[in-house]
């Protein structure tokens, strides 16, 4: 993986667990690049015979223009978070906004053609509405600035709410998903009030802590909750999958990255 800070990944633990179990040599690294560099980390994969990367902030969006290939989520969510190598060339891979929509699914979340309120317009913010839309949802965004709503929203045929309208939004759809940064800077900050619950269910995004006060809340309420480690594992699992063509075990994946969530 290319980021830069790269120092708190938990993708290199997840992914070596993975590898060892399926006795799969490889190994999966953490590289701090910085953004000049990225062209040249990109072309030491190949020279390395290397079976990709993943990108993560500040690369995600700067790749788009390295690949030869693009996936059509890759594309539409205009950014690259898993590289491949295919015979010395680079197909651009997003493998987030389905890595989202697993981690609803192993929760039991059908989305269908239910309302879903998204909180937040920024990068994850569009894997989560690009995912979302696909299963077939009516998506609002609501984001402290309105007009990046509205763009994001156009973008994705959503709807853009207004904060005055947010309330009653939230308190009318099935789910509700937190992709702001809010539960990540203080653990007992919430972005919403804390009887704004939809009806079913309530998704952060954040997992630094796993239980943000959004979902603490949701629960002690009997929504059902869905922490942001299982974006995190299966949009490895996802990445894993393309490189490997094998299945990587989740329930593996996920204990390795617990275990260094549990330390820090
Ligand atoms: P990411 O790639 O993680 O989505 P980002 O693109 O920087 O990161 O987006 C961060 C999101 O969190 C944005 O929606 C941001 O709102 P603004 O567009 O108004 O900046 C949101 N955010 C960050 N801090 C926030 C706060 N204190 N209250 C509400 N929203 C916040």
């Amino acid at each position: 993986m290319f980021a830069h800070p790269a120092k708190h990944s938990l993708s290199p633990v997840m992914h070596n667990a993975a590898l060892e179990l399926l006795g799969l040599e490889a190994q999966y690294e953490a590289r701090d690049v910085i953004p000049e560099a990225l062209k040249s980390a990109l072309e030491q994969l190949v020279i390395s015979g290397a079976w990709g990367c993943n990108l993560s902030i500040p690369h995600k969006e700067a790749a788009l223009t390295q690949m030869h290939h693009l996936s059509p989520q890759a594309q539409a969510i205009g950014a690259v978070n898993t590289v491949l190598v295919k015979n010395g060339f680079f197909e651009g891979h997003n493998t987030d906004a389905d890595g989202f929509m697993r981690s609803l699914e192993e929760a039991g979340v059908r989305v269908g053609q239910t309302s879903v309120v998204v909180l937040g317009a920024g990068g994850a913010a569009r894997a989560v509405v690009y995912g979302l839309k696909h299963a077939g949802a009516e998506v609002l965004i609501w984001n402290r600035s309105f007009p990046r709503a509205e763009s994001l929203a156009q973008e994705f045929q959503a709807r853009a709410i207004e904060t005055s309208e947010l309330p009653a939004s939230i308190q009318n759809a099935a789910g509700l998903v937190n992709t702001t940064s809010v539960g990540l800077e203080n653990p007992d900050d919430s972005p919403i009030a804390d009887d704004w619950l939809p009806q079913d269910w309530v998704c952060d995004i954040v997992y630094r802590p796993l239980e943000t006060r959004l979902l603490r809340v949701a629960k002690a309420a009997k929504r059902r909750t869905i922490d942001g480690l299982g974006m995190l594992v299966y949009q490895g699992a996802n990445a894993f999958e393309l490189w490997t063509g094998q299945s990587p075990d989740i329930k593996v994946m996920r204990q390795a990255a617990m275990a260094v969530l549990e330390k820090l």
